[in-house]
């Protein structure tokens, strides 16, 4: 058997302490599939003293994940996430010749390209599976697997808060803010929730999986949005009328016009893929030319998963297996242009909270038309002229920038007493 591959472990929470574990618990299974043993020998967080579940004497302690990264080892594990110290640490150990193994969505997603070219220029590794639906190996599955295809579109519930959320709203008609306090209760939803329900984590992972799709430099900053705050019981009771289920989505697609990225809650049809996937699962859609249609569905988070992923990483280096950080060489990589998302045309859902009053409908179904929109069904809930009633309408394939003008000519006609809801309708 060849020399271990000595790796020093930054971060010991949920997912470094699971890689630690899973590494002791698997370490021959692992060993005799490389052919040399994964063997950890430096190890850091900020408390020595926590429990972790494992002896942490046994390992050297460092203090500062940067002095880990420089120390004697062949791969640094980043464990920590953030872009602070974490990415300094993953500089410095790029700089003195370690390969970097990283679940840190955020780092990647912001810096990845940069990275990528670091660790190229030195012959370094640079992987990040876990970075991006947990324990689905859908980054393999776009760098290696598909690397025959042009990938069209990449589509997916990246986030398990959410769809939890949105999973416990349908099944108990309960609103958000109770179902997001009982996920924090059980410890499916941070007690900062921001990143997650806003839609900011789901957006990381669709940069990464945009890049690995398209050969793009990762563009945050140019993914539209939108989270599941708003998202209530009526529409979700709505959605499921018209054969619907509500998701929070991340969705990348090459088009003439630039890359769209966009994440936000869509209706999905039941019976599809991705309108299956409950709970705080995940799932990903793939669309290529030879392949076509791929459908993958596992846990997003948590240690076992992402440890999983993690240590896949570790493997293939373990074996000799490198490639480039993107599935392209990092000077490869193109700065995309930025589809704007106005021109995109699709079907909406929309729901306006009116007054029964005469001219109410008039006005929608005029402001709509004049902008060339189009009504495919509508309901009218309610019928009391004092009290608000729904309307709710599924339109054609509209350009969403028309679709949001006539929502705003309603709104400025004083035709609504809620501000409307839209939800963008996807096939997939
Ligand atoms: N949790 C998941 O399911 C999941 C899934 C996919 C990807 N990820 C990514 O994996 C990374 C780690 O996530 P996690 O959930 O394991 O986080 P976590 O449970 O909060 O663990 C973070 C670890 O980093 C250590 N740490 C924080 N600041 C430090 C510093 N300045 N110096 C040294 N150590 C420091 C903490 O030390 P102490 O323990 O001493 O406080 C802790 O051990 C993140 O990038 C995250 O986005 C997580």
């Amino acid at each position: 058997m060849s020399k271990p591959l000595r790796i020093g472990v930054a971060g010991l929470g949920t997912v470094g302490g699971g890689v630690v574990r899973l590494l002791a618990e698997n370490g021959d299974l692992i060993a005799a599939r490389c052919g040399r043993r994964i063997e950890v020998v430096g190890i850091g967080a900020r408390d020595r003293t926590k429990d972790r579940g494992f002896a942490v004497d046994k390992f050297a302690w460092f203090e500062n994940p940067v002095d880990l990264a420089a120390s004697d080892i062949d791969v640094f594990v980043e464990l920590i996430g953030g872009e602070g110290i974490a990415a300094d640490a993953v500089r410095k150990a790029l700089a003195t010749g370690k390969h970097v193994v990283t679940a840190n969505k955020a780092l990647i997603a912001a810096q990845g390209a940069e990275l990528a070219a670091q660790a190229e220029a030195a012959g370094l590794t640079l992987n990040f599976e876990a970075a991006a639906a947990g324990g689905i190996p859908i980054v393999k599955a776009l760098r290696e697997g598909l690397g025959g295809n042009v990938v069209t579109r990449v589509a997916g519930i990246l986030n398990g808060t959410c769809n939890y959320i949105l999973t416990q709203m349908e099944e108990t008609g309960r609103p958000f803010a109770d179902v997001l306090a009982e996920a924090q209760a059980l410890g499916y939803a941070e007690a900062d929730p921001t990143l997650d329900v806003g839609g900011g984590d789901t957006a990381h992972k669709l940069a990464i999986l945009a890049s690995l799709a398209f050969g793009t430099v990762p563009d945050i900053a140019g993914v539209y949005t939108q989270g599941i705050e708003r998202i209530s019981p009526v529409d979700i009771a709505f959605a499921n009328e018209f054969g619907h289920r509500i998701k929070l989505l991340g969705i990348a697609a090459m088009t003439p016009r630039g890359l769209e990225a966009r994440v936000h809650p869509a209706m999905v049809q039941l019976g599809t893929a991705l309108a299956d996937v409950m709970g705080v699962l995940n799932g990903v859609v793939t669309e290529s030319g030879a392949a076509g249609t791929s459908v993958f569905e596992g846990r997003g988070a948590g240690a076992g998963p992402t440890a999983s992923a993690v240590v896949s990483d570790l493997i293939d280096i373990a074996r000799g297996f490198r490639l480039p950080a993107f599935g392209v060489p990092s000077g490869a990589l193109v700065k995309a242009d930025r589809a704007p998302l106005g021109e995109r045309e699709g079907t909406f859902y929309l729901r306006f909270d009116v007054l029964d009053k005469s001219g109410v409908l008039a006005t929608i179904a005029r402001s709509l038309a004049d902008r060339g929109v189009s009504i495919e069904s509508m309901i009218q809930r309610g019928r009391s002229p004092d009290e608000k009633v729904a309307i709710v309408i599924i339109t054609h394939d509209a350009r969403e920038a028309d679709v949001i003008g006539a929502i705003k000519a309603i709104e400025a006609a004083g035709a609504v007493v809620e501000p409307p809801c839209m939800i963008r309708m996807e096939r997939l």
